[in-house]
């Protein structure tokens, strides 16, 4: 890559939450970074933020479990901000039910966005990191993954993103490309409060009752899972691949 030459991320889920404060974090680290999301115009903050600090992003509208959306998208984002070679699986939906009442439908939403969505992603935006010879995929796991009550079709999807990551880094490692996973524990975003009011408790109860089983007796932040994906997708982390790694204050597994 030339000195002039910037690299191109593509962060999906970015409107809100953990995409957000990641799109933010890489465009700080000097990406080019399109902001990817169902809605395009929900898009509109987090590339607002970018640009004020001078960065430069573009809002994409596209649901990631749709091939056609996916394939459009990507060719899109390299027409118009450069050939993607960061890649961050961020988007997702929580269906949670006890086993008894997942309905199909909650199984193959989860499934679709979740682990259809980073298949479909990775597909499209491989053939740009390979022309590249560099690549950085980073996938969003979970805490979840080991299993937790109420979550069969999430922690199935997720635990599905372990093994994907691995794949992906002994498949495409010869070209210059590497794939982890971060899997963070409670982080304080919409996801965890509609979770809050599912269970009928208010957020910040929701959030101090989850503290005090974290050993650093905090939830964490948007921005720490930034942090970590910030590594991962650095052109300094190029020997590290097929990593999971826990951000959750605490150890996991
Ligand atoms: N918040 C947590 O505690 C937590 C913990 C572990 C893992 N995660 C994972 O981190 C990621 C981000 O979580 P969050 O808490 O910021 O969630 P969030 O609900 O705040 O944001 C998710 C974003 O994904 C977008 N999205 C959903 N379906 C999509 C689709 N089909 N196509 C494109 N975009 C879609 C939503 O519109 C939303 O903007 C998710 O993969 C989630 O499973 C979150």
């Amino acid at each position: 890559m030339s000195t002039t030459e910037q690299r191109v991320a593509i962060v999906t889920g970015a409107a809100r939450g953990i995409g957000a404060a990641t799109a933010v974090r890489l465009a700080a680290e000097g990406r080019a970074v399109a902001v990817l999301d169902l809605d395009e115009a929900a898009c509109k903050d987090t590339v607002d933020t970018i640009t004020a600090a001078g960065g430069r992003a573009l809002a994409v509208g596209c649901d990631v479990s749709d091939a056609g959306q996916v394939e459009a998208a990507v060719e899109r984002v390299a027409a118009e901000l450069g050939a993607p070679t960061v890649l961050v699986n961020n988007a997702g939906v929580l269906r949670d039910n006890l086993l008894f009442k997942m309905s199909d439908t909650d199984w193959d939403t989860v499934m679709n966005v979740h682990l259809r969505g980073a298949f479909l992603m990775a597909r499209a935006c491989q053939k740009h990191m390979v022309d590249a010879g560099f690549g950085r995929v980073v996938n969003l796991s979970s805490s979840s993954a080991l299993g937790n009550r109420g979550q069969a079709n999430y922690s199935a999807a997720k635990a599905g993103l372990q093994g994907f990551t691995k794949t992906l880094a002994i498949e495409l490692g010869k070209f210059g490309i590497t794939a982890n996973a971060v899997a963070p524990g409670f982080i304080a975003t919409d996801m965890t409060a509609a979770t809050a009011e599912r269970v009928g408790m208010g957020f910040e109860e929701f959030q101090a009752a989850a503290a005090t089983q974290i050993p650093v007796r905090r939830v964490g932040e948007p921005a720490d899972i930034a942090n970590a994906i910030a590594f991962f997708t650095g052109d300094a982390a190029g020997f590290v691949s097929g990593q999971v790694m826990y951000v959750a204050g605490g150890p996991l597994n």
